[in-house]
């Protein structure tokens, strides 16, 4: 069977990992990780710092070799076909890796030249690209007067030189600020209303929210949970019941107090004072677990009850192990997971 046929006919599922374990020395990074995305769809990879997720990525980008399992991107092995296939997806890392010297358009013609493509092509597709991040005023210039959101752009435009039918973006938002986040949002939309299919490493569960159409959580190399995120959220239970305490010392004070009003595990996220449970029974749930840490001597800050949210799941999927690891500077941070300014 021909290359391109093969292509062709696995259409439906544009990327598959089966079993994919890597080490470094003794750091099992990923452990038989699977993983699929349809064609024509968004996949969030989810995981805290550490997780694997550039790992992976850099694996189905053919830029690291796995030491077992199987991979295969719009029909080809990542391994057997390593060279067929980097013509056929796009890559922006989470570094941007642009040349500082070159301007903008230089750039995006650098890689239509790594791309083969003619020179009148190379010089078409950057202006293109140009245009649709909205660089064509900043495209005469070195890219070190760049702004951070500019150079992000750019790394982000140079994967799209290619036309890639597979987009793999590893944290393409992170260090963005937020009016730029949601620019790049919007064109990742367009990238997809136009077919492409997206794999989105990402710490912004807004961001995951928004974009993605399935969820893959993964933590210390293993995959923790998976689905829409309305699936994931429902695994919550129906509501969140939310305390934030005025007294940090008093955060571990409130589980044993109001326990018995939520079913499943609490979670307390040091850096907010803030504890949540899932929880049924809504108002009265409520006031008397406000009740009880009022008698208690416990200053509330606020409390409410509210639907479930992302960050909820991910904190209850990782936040122990967050915990545990305990990186330095942000002690009992559950998840180490970045939230973007809301
Ligand atoms: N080249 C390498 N040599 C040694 N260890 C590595 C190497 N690359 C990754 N690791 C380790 O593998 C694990 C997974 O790292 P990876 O970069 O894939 O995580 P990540 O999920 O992308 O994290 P982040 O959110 O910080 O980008 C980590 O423990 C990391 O220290
Ligand atoms: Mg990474």
């Amino acid at each position: 069977m021909g290359k391109e046929a093969k292509g062709a006919v696995v259409s439906q599922l544009m990327i598959d990992a089966r079993g994919v374990t890597k080490s470094f020395g003794t750091t099992l990074a990923l452990d038989h990780v699977d993983l699929q995305v349809q064609a024509g769809t968004v996949l969030g990879l989810l995981g805290p710092n550490g997780a694997g997720k550039t790992t992976l990525v850099r694996i189905l980008t053919t830029l690291l070799k796995a030491d077992s399992g199987v991979a295969k991107v719009a029909g080809y092995d990542v391994e057997s076909d390593a060279a067929s296939l980097r013509s056929m997806i796009g890559l922006a890392g989470q570094f941007a890796a642009v040349d500082e010297m070159l301007t903008g358009r230089e750039n995006l013609e650098l890689v239509g030249l790594l791309y083969h493509l003619e020179k009148p092509e190379r010089k078409r597709r950057a202006e293109e690209v140009l245009q649709r991040l909205g660089l064509e005023d900043a495209a005469d210039r070195q890219v070190k007067t760049y702004s951070g959101g500019m150079r992000r752009r750019l790394d982000l435009g140079a994967s799209l030189v290619g036309r890639p039918a597979v987009l793999i973006l590893d944290e393409p938002t992170t260090g963005l600020d937020p009016a730029t986040r949601i620019d790049l949002w919007k064109f990742i939309e367009m990238l997809v209303a136009d077919g492409a299919t997206l794999l989105l490493t990402t710490q912004y569960l807004e961001e995951a929210d928004r974009l993605a159409d399935r969820i893959v959580v993964i933590d210390h190399g293993h995959v923790i949970a998976e689905g829409t995120a309305g699936e994931l959220k429902d695994q919550m239970g129906a509501d969140v019941i939310e305390v934030v305490v005025r007294d940090p010392d008093d955060l571990d004070r409130v589980s044993p107090l109001v326990a018995d009003l939520g079913h499943g595990t609490p979670v307390v996220d040091r850096s907010r004072n803030l504890f949540t449970m899932p929880a049924d029974g809504r108002v009265r749930a409520v006031v008397e677990a406000a009740s009880r840490l009022d008698a208690a001597g416990i200053e509330i800050e606020d409390i409410g009850m509210r639907r479930p949210s992302l960050d909820d799941v991910f904190l209850r999927l990782t936040g122990h192990t967050a915990e545990d690891d305990d990186v330095a500077g942000s002690p009992g941070t559950p998840g180490a997971l970045r939230r973007s300014s809301r």
